[in-house]
Formats: structure tokens, C-alpha cells, sequence
């Protein structure tokens, strides 16, 4: 069985984390999407509300499973039985920090190993600091994130 792992703040989840979750979970038997519970940060949406808009944005897909963690992203790995950790890459400048995160991931457990994906094109620019930014001044996000989360971001600018 082989289970992978996609951390990831996803506050909220965007195409792009949605175009990493589609074809990562294509190459493994099992996606554990991993939504990180941080508390130095306040985010736009709880951690049970990001877990339940991924959960309804990736019911189509069979093999996929949502969860929550705070501390090390390696202690859930194991704790879910993942052998590898998808991140990814949209430019050059993610390039050194997560190189960064991901040898001090392997230093750490040399069992799990991070893959990068390129993002594709049409998404390269985008962030979820970005869907925010536009969301807070009204501005249409119907091209960042799927349309069941819409709604959703607009409410917490109201
Ligand atoms: O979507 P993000 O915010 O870019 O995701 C970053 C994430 C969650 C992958 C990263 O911050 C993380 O793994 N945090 C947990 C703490 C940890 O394990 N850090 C790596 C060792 S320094």
C-alpha cells in the first residue's frame, strides 16, 4: 500500500491545492491530505472548517483521505502510515525554503521521502493569501477555488 501525504495550511484550499490533490493521488493508493492545525498563526477558517471543505471538494475522488495535525509534519506521517510527502513547487522562489524543509524532514526520518510536483501553468500564481486578498475586496475568486467554497470566503468578509 502506498500512502502519501500533502500538508498543507489550505486557508483556504484553492485549483491549485485542488490540481496537486488530483494527480498526486493518481500516483499513489492512498492521499492523506493533512491540514495544519498552527497555532502561531490565526487563520481565516478553523481547522475543522478547512477539514470539511476539503472533505467536499474531494468527494469525487476515491482514494483520498482528510486530516489535522499540529507539531511535526513527520510525527503524522508516521502516525498515518505515509511513506511520502507531496509538496508543491510554483516557482523558484518555493524552491530553497522547501528544499530546506524537506532535508530537515529526511534528517529527521530517513524512511520518508518529499516529492515535488511542478503546479501547472495556469495556476502558478496562485495562493491563498492571494484568494483572500481579492475575497476582502469583493473581488471575484470564481477562478481560484472551486465554487462550493465560494460563498464560504465571501461570508467571512461580510
Ligand atoms: O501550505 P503551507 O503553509 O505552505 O504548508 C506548510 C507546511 C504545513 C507543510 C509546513 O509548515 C509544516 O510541515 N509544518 C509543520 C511543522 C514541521 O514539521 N516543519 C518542518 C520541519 S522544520
Amino acid at each position: 500500500m502506498r500512502r502519501a501525504i500533502y500538508p498543507g495550511s489550505f486557508d483556504p484550499a484553492t485549483f491549485g491545492h485542488m490540481d496537486m490533490i488530483e494527480r498526486s493521488s493518481r500516483m499513489v493508493d492512498e492521499l492523506v491530505v493533512a491540514v495544519l492545525n498552527n497555532s502561531a498563526k490565526i487563520p481565516l477558517f478553523s481547522v475543522e472548517e478547512r477539514v470539511s471543505m476539503l472533505e467536499e471538494i474531494t468527494g469525487h475522488l476515491p482514494n483520498i483521505k482528510i486530516t489535522s495535525f499540529q507539531g511535526l509534519l513527520i510525527d503524522h506521517a508516521r502516525e498515518v502510515g505515509a511513506s511520502i510527502v507531496i509538496r508543491g513547487l510554483r516557482a523558484v522562489t518555493d524552491f530553497e525554503y522547501e528544499l530546506q524543509i524537506a532535508q530537515t524532514n529526511r534528517t529527521i526520518d530517513s524512511g520518508i521521502d518529499t516529492v515535488f510536483l511542478t503546479t501547472s501553468l495556469e495556476y502558478a500564481y496562485l495562493s491563498s493569501t492571494i484568494v483572500k486578498e481579492v475575497a476582502s475586496y469583493g473581488g471575484d475568486i470564481s477562478k481560484f477555488v472551486p465554487k462550493q467554497l465560494m460563498d464560504k470566503i465571501y461570508a467571512k468578509y461580510r
